[in-house]
C-alpha cells in the first residue's frame, strides 16, 4: 500500500481492538498507537497523588506530565516522565477510575492534541473510543468493533488470568458495563460509532478472521481512492 492511511479502531473494552489494531499495525508496517494507555496513565497518577476527586489538579499533573507510548517488537509500553508504568496501569483500581478521569474536557483536550500530532503524518493504526469521530474524523478508515458482553468478559476474565490476576467473572463483567455506561454517556466526545465507520461484530470471530476481513477492508478503501493518492504524490 502506498499512501499511508490514518487507521481508526473504536469500540468498548474487550471487543478485540488492541489484538486487531497490533496485528494490523504489523501487517501493515504502521504505528500502532494505544490512546486508552494514554487516559489510563492520567490515572493511575491521580490515584497515586490522592487526587481522584479533583479536576483541575488532575488536569495540572497532566500539563507537567511527559506521556509516551512505545509499540516494539509487538509489545507497547507507556511512559510518565520515563517511567514505565505499562503494568500498573492495567490494575483493577486503574479500571474502575479511568472512566470518570476520561471524561473530564480539559483532560481530553490535552490528549486528543497529543494523539492528533502523533497521527498528523499517517502511517498509523489508532485506537480508542473517539478516534473515528473526534481525533481524526477524516480518517481514511474507520472501524468500529463490538462484541456481546459474555464474550467480552470472557476474553477480560482470560487476559488477567494470563496476567496472574485472578478476578471473578462477574466483578470484570461489572467492570465492563460499568466503564460502557460512563464512556457512552458522557457529554466530551463519547463512544459512538462514526457515521462511517465499517462495524464488525467480533463475538464470534477468530483474532485471524477479524484483522483478515479488516485488512481487506482497508484494501476496498486503497483501491477506491487510488486515483486520488496518485494525484497526492
Ligand atoms: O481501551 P481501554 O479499555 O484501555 O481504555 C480505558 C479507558 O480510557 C476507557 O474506559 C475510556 C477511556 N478512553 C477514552 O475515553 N478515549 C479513548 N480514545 C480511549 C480510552
Amino acid at each position: 500500500m502506498s499512501k499511508k492511511l490514518i487507521v481508526a479502531i473504536d469500540g468498548p473494552a474487550g471487543s478485540g481492538k488492541s489484538t486487531t489494531a497490533k496485528l494490523l499495525a504489523n501487517k501493515l508496517e504502521y504505528l500502532y498507537l494505544d490512546t486508552g494507555a494514554m487516559y489510563r496513565a492520567i490515572t493511575f497518577l491521580a490515584l497515586k497523588h490522592n487526587i481522584t476527586g479533583n479536576e483541575p489538579e488532575i488536569v495540572e499533573l497532566l500539563k507537567r506530565t511527559e506521556i509516551e507510548l512505545t509499540y516494539t517488537d509487538g509489545v507497547s509500553k507507556v511512559f510518565a516522565d520515563k517511567v514505565d508504568l505499562s503494568e500498573e496501569i492495567r490494575s483493577q483500581e486503574v479500571n474502575s477510575n479511568v472512566s470518570e478521569i476520561s471524561k473530564i474536557k480539559q483532560i481530553r483536550q490535552i490528549l486528543v492534541e497529543k494523539q492528533r500530532q502523533i497521527g498528523a503524518l499517517g502511517g498509523i493504526v489508532m485506537e480508542g473510543r473517539d478516534i473515528g469521530t473526534v481525533v481524526f474524523p477524516n480518517a481514511d478508515v474507520k472501524f468500529f468493533l463490538t462484541a456481546s458482553i459474555d464474550e467480552r468478559t470472557k476474553r477480560r476474565t482470560k487476559e488477567m488470568q494470563e496476567k496472574g490476576k485472578h478476578i471473578p467473572e462477574d466483578i470484570v463483567k461489572e467492570n465492563l458495563l460499568n466503564r460502557d455506561k460512563i464512556d457512552s454517556s458522557r457529554k466530551e466526545s463519547p463512544l459512538q460509532k462514526a457515521k462511517d465507520a465499517i462495524g464488525v461484530d467480533t463475538s464470534s470471530l477468530s483474532i485471524d478472521e477479524q484483522v483478515n476481513f479488516i485488512y481487506k477492508e482497508i484494501y476496498k478503501v486503497v483501491e477506491q481512492k487510488r486515483p486520488h493518492f496518485e494525484q497526492d504524490k
